[in-house]
């Protein structure tokens, strides 16, 4: 894969999902906001293009049998596996979370205020993310099936093009991924203070693993699963 300024950030991760940890390295959004140049975000962060075209190159580069290429996978499989690992993911961590983040919060809440601030932030999250992933699975992710089986032109009841519900979630998105950041400020990017107990320290590692987690479900969606139900649904319309 050769790299130039023209890049595109969330085509270069559907290709290889390595080079997500270049970007993460330097603050770039690479799913929620992936649809910009390496030239445009590397003006953005004042960083030289020919330093992370370096890296990315060398990340590329690597060899690494196990890196999985999603962007080869047919769109009914990618979002049988985002629904089974990903939205499952949120489902059962999301449980195992929000008790070590009242524990702290009640524990230490009085000294590090910012914890009730995280706790807030993440309830939210849970809450939008359930009724965002339901969506997913009532619309999208059907309709993707649908089509890839080359059923009867399935669209997805009273939303008219696939186009629709894919603006909807790319936004939900966009929120979230926002929240996240906040929760990535006022955590110290996931720092515990020194001397923590063990519950805050496990507390934080889980939700730097959640957000990591959230980043590489988003990405799917927006790089990859969209794009392709969009192309789904013009070659049905041809
Ligand atoms: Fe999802
Ligand atoms: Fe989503």
């Amino acid at each position: 894969m050769s790299i130039t300024n023209d890049s595109i950030v969330g085509q270069l991760t559907a290709q290889d999902y390595r080079t997500a940890s270049v970007f993460k390295k330097y603050g770039i959004d690479f799913c929620c906001n992936g649809n910009r140049s390496l030239q445009n975000v590397c003006l953005d962060k004042n960083i030289m293009p020919e330093k992370i075209i370096e890296e990315l190159q060398a990340t590329i580069n690597k060899k690494d049998d196990t890196v999985i290429d999603f962007k080869s996978w047919p769109a009914d499989l990618l979002a049988d596996y985002i629904e089974k690992k990903h939205h499952h993911y949120i489902k059962s961590k999301a449980a195992e979370i929000k008790p070590y983040l009242h524990k702290i919060c009640k524990v230490h809440g009085s000294l590090h205020p910012e914890l009730y601030e995280i706790e807030k932030h993440f309830i939210a999250a849970i809450d939008e993310l359930t009724t965002h992933m339901q969506k997913e699975e009532k619309t999208i992710f059907p309709f993707v099936r649908n089509m890839v089986h080359e059923k009867e032109k399935y669209r997805p009841t009273g939303l008219g093009s696939v186009q629709n519900p894919i603006d909807e979630m790319m936004h939900e998105h966009d929120v979230e991924g926002e929240r996240f950041r906040e929760i990535e400020k006022l955590s110290n990017r996931y720092t515990p203070p020194q001397g923590a107990c063990n519950t805050y320290r496990i507390t934080f590692a889980l939700l730097k693993e959640f957000e990591d987690d959230l980043h590489l479900h988003i990405h799917l969606e927006n790089n990859i699963l969209f794009p392709n139900a969009i192309a789904l649904e013009k070659k049905f319309a041809n």
